[in-house]
């Protein structure tokens, strides 16, 4: 067989696209009942997909079934199932506007490049920074996920010290996620310039700590310069006393950044609301769409209150881009360490578009309801303990038993391959999280994990 033109004709392509879209339908047709955990991938299947690119190209059917075989291995994200880490749902919808933009592949970098797809991304940017309260001068750029949302706020907030920050100090809880401190260390921040706040019983920043800390560093000749809050942490979903923290930045004119790159958009629902209350006086927050709106891997953001601090921290022109006109749309290249970059907007504009907003608040607040609901059940358990109430979709618990029955619990969880679920460690003690955020997470699936934790306790009630 000839191998594909390197542009292929009508023909070619449409049988391309129906080889893969078959493959999508009974990948997607498979979720409900495939494992979630296969376990580590056969090594002779390993060196088989390490094999280099073929001189010669060949047929789509091959290279398919390897794909196949390649995605049953380790853990199965697009499960309804996966409960570990922060579970993103894959929608269907934004994968098609992933395509849609990779066809396309239109230059969203630069607005003169591309107006139309520039005002597409705007509107999705502009809805964001509307939801989270933000006014006249707010802006954002969407990046690939959380990490590059965190490093970015780092750069802005470093950047207003001007080029020498040595005295310029970052304050995050003990329960960041560690793209902050990541990021804090790419941006050339010492790590004795940044310090872990303790947190409180319920594993929120502790206001006193930072106040008490601000004060030190000041007395010290320092200069606080971010205060980075977690509006739910990885751990449990825990959210800093966002207001309390907005004053204390505000006290000594430090940039207060939010990380809600997980909790954000449940910000839509009432309850969200409710809880993330403060989040309107961030200068920066951090969202991801492959979290909370259960896009595919990929797309994230920054929204800030006033974007010309963006755009201070991330201009940078060279002579070859002397013809990019400036206009009324923005320059995405001007507004993080990226200069061409995949479309991101198509698929959040296409998924929120075809959807409704409203069903991403209805699918939130059912995770609410399902965390609400398995807590309640979890805390009725002989054996089991809470780490505390959730406060948005991640249950932790443990065994009363110890450790080792606790790791027990999610062996056995993560060995029936219905449910799969990830632990970490608090207070030198360990804890499973039932994360819940994915579109495809039922209450039967909820029903499930609990009866197999019950199992798995040995205890009767
Ligand atoms: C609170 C929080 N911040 C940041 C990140 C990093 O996001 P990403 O994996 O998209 O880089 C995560 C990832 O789980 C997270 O939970």
């Amino acid at each position: 067989m000839e191998s594909l033109p390197i542009e292929p004709g009508p023909d070619d392509r449409a049988a391309l696209e129906q080889a893969v879209s078959a493959f999508i339908e009974r990948f997607i047709d498979a979720r409900a009942d495939a494992p979630v955990f296969h376990g580590a991938a056969d090594p002779e299947l390993v060196e088989r997909l390490l094999t280099p690119p073929t001189e010669a190209g060949g047929p789509i059917g091959p290279l398919l079934e390897l794909v196949t075989q390649a995605v049953d291995t380790g853990f199965d994200t697009a499960s309804g199932r996966f409960l570990s880490y922060i579970p993103s749902g894959a929608l269907y919808s934004a994968a098609l506007g992933t395509y849609l933009g990779a066809a396309i592949n239109r230059y969203t970098a630069g607005s003169h490049a591309a107006p139309g797809m520039v005002a597409i991304e705007e509107s999705v940017i502009r809805w964001m920074t509307s939801l989270f309260g933000f006014g006249d001068g707010a802006g954002g750029v969407l990046l690939s996920g959380g990490s590059l949302a965190n490093l970015t706020a780092v750069l802005t907030a470093r950047s207003r010290l001007g080029e020498r920050f040595d005295d310029g100090v970052v304050y995050t809880s003990e329960r960041t996620h560690h793209s902050m401190t990541k990021g804090a260390w790419i941006a050339g921040i010492a790590s004795d310039r940044v310090r872990l706040i303790p947190t409180d019983g319920r594993l929120r920043m502790d206001p006193a700590a930072l106040d008490a800390a601000m004060d030190s560093d000041v007395a010290g000749g320092l200069q606080p310069m971010m205060v980075a809050a977690t509006a739910g942490t990885t751990d449990t979903g825990a959210i800093d006393p966002l207001d309390r923290c907005a004053d204390l930045a505000a006290t000594h004119g430090a940039w207060f950044h939010v990380d809600a790159a997980y909790g954000g958009f449940f910000q839509l629902t009432d309850r969200g609301h409710a809880r993330l209350a403060g989040i309107e006086r961030a200068d920066s927050i951090t969202v991801d769409a492959h979290k909370s709106l259960f896009l595919p891997f990929g797309i994230g953001g920054l929204v800030v209150r006033n974007v010309e601090h963006l755009v201070d921290a991330h201009e940078g022109r060279g002579a070859y881009m002397q013809d990019v006109v400036d206009g009324d749309l923005p320059h995405y290249l001007s507004m993080g360490p990226e200069l061409t970059r995949p479309n991101r907007g198509l698929p959040l504009w296409l998924a929120l578009n075809l959807h409704g907003v409203d069903a991403f608040r209805r699918t939130l607040d059912a995770m609410l309801d399902l965390a609400e609901d398995a807590a309640a059940r979890l805390g009725e358990l002989p054996g089991v303990e809470l780490i505390t109430e959730p406060e948005l979709s991640v249950v932790a618990f443990r065994s009363t038993d110890g450790d080792t029955a606790t790791a027990r619990i999610q062996q056995a969880l993560n060995d029936s391959g219905r449910i799969h679920v990830s632990s970490t460690t608090i207070n030198d003690r360990l804890w499973i999280r039932l994360a819940l955020l994915s579109q495809r997470t039922t209450a039967s699936i909820v029903d499930e994990a609990l009866d197999l934790i019950k199992a798995a306790t040995g205890r009767t009630c």
